[in-house]
């Protein structure tokens, strides 16, 4: 009941289709809205069978996290100066600087439902 009633609080999420066939250790980027016009790239990473969202934009110095194969299968990269990101939290491996924004994503059918 509780989650039903927290779920129409949040809205709906976008619906990202295909989004379940993403594999192991691998990060694959989505574009909510037009980027350019203020929409966000989202990087969705699966990590121990559970599908994570982290916001492209690093918190180091602006640069962009991307997708292709996770580093040592688990974490996301920002190659600009090779900083490494826990999926899960957000949270900078080296500590060497802030926390990389995270939505939250549920797998559903196939398909991931993503709220930013
Ligand atoms: S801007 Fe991303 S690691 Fe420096």
């Amino acid at each position: 009941m509780l989650g039903r009633v927290f779920g129409f609080l949040r809205g709906k999420g976008l619906i990202v289709e295909g989004a379940g066939k993403l594999p192991e250790g691998e990060a694959r980027k989505v574009d909510v809205g037009d980027v350019l016009a203020g929409g966000k790239q989202v990087i969705l990473c699966r990590v121990k069978g559970k599908l994570h969202a982290l916001d492209s934009v690093c918190p180091h110095e602006g640069g962009r996290i991307t997708p292709g194969p996770l580093v040592e299968g688990k974490y996301a990269l920002c190659p600009l100066h090779n900083y490494r990101f826990d999926p899960a939290t957000g949270e900078n491996v080296e500590h060497l600087c802030g926390r990389a924004k995270t939505y939250r994503v549920e797998e559903r059918d196939g398909d991931a439902e993503l709220w930013v």
